[in-house]
């Protein structure tokens, strides 16, 4: 069983007056066989949680279990769990098979299960026929692959990710991580990858942990993430453009935001200094729309288009379909959002209300 449990872990690197706190009291409940993503900015303690779960890492204060039981004392090699680094690090010298081999040889594991084993993750990874290939006649791609072989053959309870796709280009990212999805639907194994990628997380995760300064803004499906973040930390940070976001003040169903008072198609939840959330896809060019645009840029990405605009004084990002008539940059418009799609936060702490 690898289910994983964190409970109240802390980081701190350092000790006494110098200790710099990087992880403050993270709880996290993961089922055995999920697979979830650990996002957020750079800093913001992914590789560190990770690595404590890993054991690589001591760990300050809290617990780590992995299928029941406890193992911050535990040293890597008794966790029962394999990682993927970024830097995939293979043996030059050694060919594909043995470098995939070379982790079982060394735990005196017999010959013909080491055989089984090697090709049965060749075959899922597609490398049976660059087995006697070095490192070096391989893409990075492949190379990548052969990083994952190393791991399935050691039938952990968890795989630890810690961003393996940010070497690769974008084609070979996208192809990739649909692999991992189907490595995941194969071997059913307990993953938890880390990735700054709020794509590659919406993409891959079953559901996902969104960190901030070592903390946890949001767990959720990315369904529940993107529909109904929890702080507005959350809402610019998962999504491409990201949420606008108005900073305003809320009297019924009026919000006075800097330069302009929008009408509001329904109450706002309370009076006072709030934030508004609009999603790009939910603000439409409406003639007939309550609130004026004074458009400022405009991009063509195919399918679709991004209608930079200001709102009041603040810049907002509308996204419309691409065969769409744009209008004309300079140009005042209306536009329109369904009271569904308001999203509401507190001012001060930026939570959602
Ligand atoms: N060995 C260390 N000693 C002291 N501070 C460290 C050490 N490793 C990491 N930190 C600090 O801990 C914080 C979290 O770092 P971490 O590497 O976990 O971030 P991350 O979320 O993985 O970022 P990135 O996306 O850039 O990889 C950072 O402020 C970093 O400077
Ligand atoms: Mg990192």
């Amino acid at each position: 069983m690898g289910s994983i449990s964190l409970r109240k872990v802390e980081k701190a690197y350092g000790h006494g007056a110098k200790a710099n706190k990087v992880i403050h009291g993270v709880d996290a409940e993961i089922p055995d066989g999920e697979f979830i993503v650990i996002v957020g900015p750079s800093g913001c303690g992914k590789s560190t949680l990770l690595r404590m779960v890993a054991g690589l890492e001591d760990i300050t204060g809290g617990e780590i279990h992995i299928g029941g039981r406890i193992v911050n004392q535990l040293e890597p090699a008794e966790r029962d769990i394999a990682m993927v680094f970024q830097n995939y690090a293979l043996y030059p010298h050694m060919s594909v098979y043995d470098n995939m081999a070379y982790g079982l040889k060394i735990a005196k594991k017999p010959k013909a299960e080491i055989e089984a084993r090697v090709q049965k993750a060749a075959r899922i990874l597609e490398l049976g026929s660059l087995l006697a290939r070095k490192p070096r006649e391989l893409s990075g791609g492949q190379r990548q692959r052969v990083a994952m072989g190393r791991a399935i053959v050691r039938q952990p309870q968890v795989f630890l990710f810690d961003e393996p796709l940010s070497n690769l280009d974008a084609k070979l990212r996208a192809q990739t991580r649909l692999e991992i999805q189907k490595l995941h639907r194969e071997l059913g194994v307990t993953s938890l990858f880390v990735t700054h990628d709020q794509v590659e997380a919406m993409t891959l995760a079953e559901r996902m942990i969104v960190m901030n300064g070592g903390r946890i803004e949001q767990i959720g499906t990315p369904e529940q993430v993107y529909g109904t973040p929890a702080s507005t930390f959350v809402a610019g940070f998962i999504g491409s453009p990201p949420m606008n976001l108005l900073a305003g003040t809320a009297t019924g169903a009026s919000f006075a935001v800097a330069g302009a008072t929008l009408a509001l198609p329904a109450a706002a939840p309370r009076d006072g200094a709030l934030t508004l959330g609009l999603r790009p896809e939910h603000v439409a060019l409406d003639p007939a729309g309550p609130w004026p645009l004074q458009v400022e840029m405009l991009e063509m990405l195919g399918a679709e288009r991004l209608v930079y605009g200001l709102l009041g004084g603040t810049l907002c990002t509308l996204r419309i379909e691409g065969t769409l008539v744009p209008p004309k940059v300079g140009e005042t418009v209306r536009i329109n959002a369904e009271p569904r799609h308001l999203h509401w936060f507190d001012a001060a702490s930026g939570q959602r209300v």
